[in-house]
């Protein structure tokens, strides 16, 4: 019997907001880059909310705060067997890339699990994803010529996983996980790639 012996579990759903209400959060969104100068963190350009959302300023979307602890619950109760009644505790910021932005490699140090909501992504998008890498240390076992020409390739060849999002879907995954964002390309350079990410732990 084969086991996978320190596997990540990474959740990845549809959060069911309606294309309304990503429209609202969105707009909402604007209005607060508007009104505030970018943070500095892991993003290259492109706009970095300040502070947490899940804050008394930011009480507009009870639905935001549904939707990510409902994953956050799903994702504990999979992950981990744990099915019962927690008070997380959650932060949460919003980023907004427009083509050529992006944010570069890192990971949610002091959290338990972090996670991304996509609130808008550019129509017919090129790049953008979010990519994961391999946590594993030295995956430099042979992997040969000969094993290239025949095809064989070993479950840790890949060290990157990338995940390219739809507007609407919500992952989930452990704060160590170090990930960055590719820069995205559309049709419509003033197309916004808009996401909130979150913190939370227990
Ligand atoms: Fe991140």
């Amino acid at each position: 019997m084969l086991n996978h012996v320190f596997a990540t579990p990474v959740w990845r759903a549809k959060s069911g907001l309606t294309g309304e209400q990503l429209g609202e959060i969105r707009d909402y969104l604007i209005g607060v880059r508007e009104q505030n100068p970018s943070d500095a963190k892991s993003n290259r350009g492109g706009w970095h909310s300040q502070g947490n959302l899940f804050e008394d300023e930011h009480r507009q979307f009870p639905f935001l705060r549904d939707v990510i602890t409902r994953a956050l619950f799903a994702y504990i109760g999979e992950a981990f067997g744990y099915r019962g009644e927690i008070a997380l505790a959650l932060t949460g910021w919003a980023v907004i890339n427009r083509a050529g932005d992006y944010n570069v490699p890192h990971n949610h140090a002091s959290n338990l699990l972090s996670g991304a909501l996509y609130i808008a992504v550019p129509p017919g998008m090129r790049g953008g994803a979010i990519v994961f890498q391999d946590p594993r240390l030295n995956l430099n076992a042979h992997y040969t010529e000969n094993m290239r020409r025949l095809g064989i390739q070993p479950p840790w060849a890949n060290t990157s996983i990338s995940v390219t999002p739809e507007a609407g879907e919500i992952l989930v995954f452990p704060s160590w996980l170090m990930h960055f964002v590719e820069p995205c390309q559309s049709e419509d350079s003033d197309a916004l790639r808009i996401v909130i990410s979150f913190n939370a732990t227990i």
